[in-house]
């Protein structure tokens, strides 16, 4: 089977064209019937393309699961790994499949997203972290260097270390340099590279994870290259652990994977195969248009190249202006209509991919246009700056799995010193735990927690009244 076909996506049209009369699930029978409202909006074959899995049939021809593996193999040979996997609930349903089998300790940044921190609550490992370090001007979190990594290294022995490449803002650490070293220590190397799928395909791009060396990575097709929302690839070089995601997987996924899901994973792999390097060549130059202009409004500054490795991430700030990222954000979509991906204190992004065309590059950069001589009117002045001055990462008492089976109650932060906490807390963005499930309030702690909500800076954890939810009992059972 070649790159320029698409297994899963034709057996599906052919079940579809076959018209085989179904008395099998889905209970909408493969056509919109009673679901008017539905078939306005989605077209009438919406429900044609989404039988169940009661349609494997390998005698009459109906082997959806050998199809399956045809597809996943072609996206393998394409993304460069051994093995891949489709998944259906998304790059969190891969991060768990792939970190479930750890049973050591794992290496993470603090700032791994929150499918890091569940995925190691289904698993027997122990989350070590590695502290977060910020961007002194533009507050944003940065990847991991080399150093910290191997100070991990030296203090924890892990089995396995979890890379977020690149980040929510499009920056990566040296990963080359860093899958060396972990392989030095024979420590296995996996990556969130949920944000990178399109890295593939331009060598104006960063790296991809397993060009440096991972041993597996996990993609949201659906964020960067255009497949449906909840459809990603896990991609694996390391044969053993490959072979532990799929037994993860079969504990963890549905036994009714959506045909649909798989069918469009697998006719977009084959469009990125044939035509993956013109269309993200076209998003990075629409990219690059949308800079050029914005760099040329009084006003906007754009990350700088320091910390900018995939140019298809506009972050910009409108500081300058006395604009928060956050207030930028409401703007742009209350008065123009525009939708950003993610606002913080300082910054908003927007993301372009080859979905994007000039119009939309345009009706941006006019509607920031318009938002800075609009606000330079009023007199604008320069936002105060703030140092992020985190606490010291808390006392593990538990791990997260034995927090999470623990029994909880709710307190007042203020009485929370010394007390273990039963959930996350989590000013929001950029979305970095300050606390974890097992860990133990300290004073420095719940200082910084009151501050974050005395300056109405959303903490995601914090139940109304500023309480907090910790464990019932410190002590071990
Ligand atoms: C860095 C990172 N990892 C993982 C995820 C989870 O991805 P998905 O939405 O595909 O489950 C996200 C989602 O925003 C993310 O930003």
């Amino acid at each position: 089977m070649t790159q320029d076909r698409a297994p899963f996506w034709e057996a599906l049209v052919a079940y579809d064209q076959g018209g085989v009369i179904p008395f099998h699930t889905p209970g909408h029978k493969l056509s919109t019937g009673p679901f008017a409202e539905i078939e306005k909006i989605l077209g009438s074959n919406v429900f044609a393309l989404d039988p169940s899995d009661q349609i494997q049939n390998s005698e009459l021809g109906h082997d959806f699961e050998a199809v399956l593996r045809e597809a996943e193999q072609l996206a393998a040979d394409l993304f460069g790994a051994m093995n891949s996997l489709f998944l259906v609930n998304g790059t969190t349903g891969g991060l768990h499949c792939l970190l479930m089998p750890t049973t050591g300790s794992v290496l993470i940044p603090r700032f791994s997203h929150q499918a890091v921190y569940s995925a190691m609550i289904l698993s027997q490992g122990d989350c070590v972290y590695v502290p977060v370090s910020y961007d002194p001007d533009w507050l944003i979190p940065l990847p991991p260097t080399v150093d910290q990594i191997e100070q991990g290294l030296a203090a924890t022995r892990p089995e396995a270390i979890l890379v977020t490449h690149p980040t929510y803002y499009g920056t990566v650490s040296d990963l080359e340099a860093l899958t060396r070293l972990c392989k030095k220590h024979g420590v296995l190397v996996f990556a969130d590279e949920a944000h990178g799928g399109h890295f593939l395909f331009s060598s104006e791009l960063p790296a991809t994870a397993l060009q440096c060396g991972a041993d597996a990575v996990v993609q949201s097709t659906h964020k960067t290259l255009g497949s449906l929302t909840q459809t990603s690839m896990l991609h694996a070089k390391n044969a053993s652990w490959y072979a532990k995601t799929v037994q993860a997987q079969r504990v963890l996924q549905t036994t009714s994977p959506s045909h649909l899901f798989f069918a469009v994973l697998d006719e977009v792999r084959r469009v990125l195969a044939t035509q993956g390097s013109s269309l993200v060549e076209r998003a990075l130059g629409l990219a690059q248009t949308c800079v050029q202009q914005l760099s040329q409004i009084d006003g906007v500054e754009l990350l700088p190249a320091y910390l900018q490795s995939d140019p298809t991430k506009i972050v910009m700030s409108l500081r300058q202006l006395g604009l928060t990222g956050i207030e930028v954000e409401r703007a742009l979509r209350v008065d123009y209509n525009i939708q950003v991906e993610l606002s913080d204190y300082y910054s908003v992004i927007a993301l372009v991919s080859v979905g994007d065309t000039i119009k939309s590059i345009q009706a941006l950069v006019d509607a920031v246009r318009d938002l800075t001589k609009r606000r330079s009117h009023l007199g604008a002045r320069p936002l105060p700056r703030h140092a992020m001055d985190m606490p010291d990462l808390p006392p593990v008492v538990f791990g997260l799995r034995e927090a999470f089976f623990r029994k909880k109650e709710i307190i007042p932060l203020k009485h929370a010193e010394g007390r273990v906490s039963g959930d996350f807390l989590t000013p929001y963005p950029p979305g970095v735990p300050i606390i974890a499930p097992g860990e133990q309030f300290t004073s420095g702690i719940i200082e910084y927690l009151s501050w974050c909500s005395g300056i109405s800076w959303p903490v995601r954890g914090l139940m109304p009244g500023q309480n907090v939810s910790v464990l019932e009992d410190n002590s071990r059972l």
